[in-house]
């Protein structure tokens, strides 16, 4: 399993400039140190401190899955941080289609699932300026494939992708995810994660301002959220996580 620069390359019609190391804490670290102008990627098949959303840790052990982080510049693109999220989520789901016979599902609004359980995570942030105003996004993506053992905080919900050629996997993601950055109106990006859903017809708990609600997950809206029905009444998701109720 080693990741190659002309082998992704090979995957993108557009420039992108690739940097990938045997080892590293964390790509998305490594993207917001270097803040490089211009579409980068970062990519390792080992982290030593690989974060998740929420302040959690994100398991990247030696040489059996990829951790990679695509640095987009703002001012290229009007994407939203959420819709670009589903993108990434879309983009790995389409990714693992092509190269295996596995067909992942998404959990609103990151995670990509293989028969009930979590295979990857996505990681999105922004990279701001002097001026504190936002100049990239980062869209970190850690895939377990080959990961069969876990610490016990994940083992209970963790799974894999399987094992997926690396360097394909990386180009695919990569190109599909810049086509979306310069196309942020294309709306069939949301048609892609609909049909994907995990939690659509669901029922799902989450919690807002202390309170547990337990709801209907009807919908995803145009920009991402997650539209949940309680009582009757209708309301939208842009933040926080949900857990499936087990019917
Ligand atoms: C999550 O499941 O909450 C998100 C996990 C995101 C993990 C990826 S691995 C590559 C990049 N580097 C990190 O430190 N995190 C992201």
């Amino acid at each position: 399993m080693k990741l190659n620069p002309q082998k992704i390359q090979a995957y993108c019609p557009d420039p992108v400039t690739i940097h990938l190391y045997d080892s590293i804490d964390s790509t998305n670290n490594e993207a917001k140190r270097r803040s490089d102008d211009g579409v980068c990627l970062y990519a390792t098949t080992h982290q030593t401190a690989g974060r998740g959303r929420r302040g959690h840790s994100f398991y990247s052990p030696k040489d059996t899955g990829l951790y990679m982080t695509l640095s987009l510049p703002l001012s290229a693109s009007s994407a939203s941080v959420q819709k670009i999220t589903c993108a990434a989520a879309v983009a790995v789901c389409e990714a693992v289609d092509t190269l295996s016979e596995i067909r992942p599902t998404i959990k609103w609004v990151n995670d990509i699932y293989v028969d009930g359980r979590k295979a990857a995570g996505i990681l999105t942030e922004l990279i701001s300026d002097n001026s504190n105003l936002p100049r990239a996004v980062i869209v970190g993506i850690g895939m377990n494939l080959c990961t069969e053992r876990f610490p016990d905080e994940f083992a209970a919900n963790a799974g894999n992708l399987g094992d997926i050629e690396i360097n394909a996997l990386c180009g695919i993601i990569t190109a599909k995810l810049i086509e979306h950055f310069h196309n942020p109106d294309d709306n069939s990006i949301i048609e892609k994660y609909k049909e994907r859903s995990f939690c659509i017809g669901r029922a799902v708990r989450y919690t807002q301002k202390d309170i547990t609600h337990t709801a209907k997950a009807v919908d995803i809206d145009d920009d991402g959220g997650l539209v949940v029905e309680e009582n009757g009444i209708r309301t939208t998701l842009n933040s926080g996580e949900i857990s499936i109720i087990p019917q």
